[in-house]
């Protein structure tokens, strides 16, 4: 059976002094959070030393939103994956929709930062999803699966061992517009089947969690679908009620 998984994705948002009281909120109310949910949080880079700090003696993980494919060297501006985890990181996301569209990661780029988090001894939680346009056109299978095997290509089925799958529909983030259950569901399936081809057990394991405008009020019909095991949330993540909210509706 697959445990239930949220993972906060604060974006470039906060301030230490912020940073610092939305994790002492989400400690507080993490008693009434269901023991078999696990929960992460990925602040800013600069605050995962303070949010690992804070969060060392609770059950909440702590990533990094990004991070660079190269292992060290004269790389300006970038942060490698050694330095993460050197930093408490348990995570990064990877190929997340706003690294993808905004900073050009292509689905090349994606593979080796997958790649890199895993030398690192990290686990890497793989975004995919297709744009409004692309899902208009029916071609969301084939993009998300062209995503997923990029990855594939680069790595092996025996990498996503220890690695989460996030689908995020590019058009469902920060909208407000979410994928209804079902949407969310048939493409969740898609993606544990397309796992299955390779090793049958890995695909069965593996937690694939929804991402796009997920919210207190709508997470709990999402994470009942059966292929669907938690939650990549962002707005909502910012807010502690919210967040443990959501966290609390992932227990069904
Ligand atoms: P929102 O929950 O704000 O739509 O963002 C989703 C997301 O991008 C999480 O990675």
């Amino acid at each position: 059976m697959r445990s239930k998984l949220v993972v906060g994705n604060w974006k470039m948002h906060g301030t230490r002094e912020s940073c610092s009281s939305l994790i002492l909120a989400l400690k507080q109310g993490l008693d009434g959070v269901p023991e078999g949910v696990e929960i992460g949080i990925a602040p800013p880079s600069v605050y995962l030393p303070l949010a690992a700090k804070l969060c060392a003696d609770t059950r909440i993980q702590t990533g990094a939103q990004n991070a660079s494919q190269f292992e060290q060297g004269a790389y300006t501006g970038e942060v490698a994956c050694g330095m993460l985890a050197d930093l408490g990181a348990d995570f990064v996301i990877v190929g997340h929709s706003e690294r993808r569209a905004l900073f050009g990661e292509s689905d090349a780029v994606v593979a080796e930062k997958f790649a890199a988090v895993q030398a690192a001894s990290l686990q890497p939680i793989l975004c995919v999803g297709e744009t409004l346009e692309q899902r208009k056109e029916g071609i969301t299978a084939d993009v998300v699966m062209a995503q997923l095997a990029a990855v594939l290509e680069r790595v092996g089925v025996a990498a996503f061992e220890n690695a989460v799958i996030a689908y995020e529909p590019v058009w469902a983030i920060g909208t407000g517009e979410k994928a209804s259950p079902e949407q969310a569901q048939e493409v969740h399936a898609l993606l544990r089947s397309d796992l299955a081809k390779q090793d049958k057990e890995i695909a069965a394991a593996i937690q694939i969690l929804y991402g796009g405008s997920v919210k207190e009020s709508n997470s709990a019909e999402l994470i009942a679908q059966p292929d669907i095991d938690g939650g990549l949330v962002g707005g909502a993540s910012l807010e502690a009620e919210q967040f443990l909210a959501i966290c609390t509706n992932a227990d069904n």
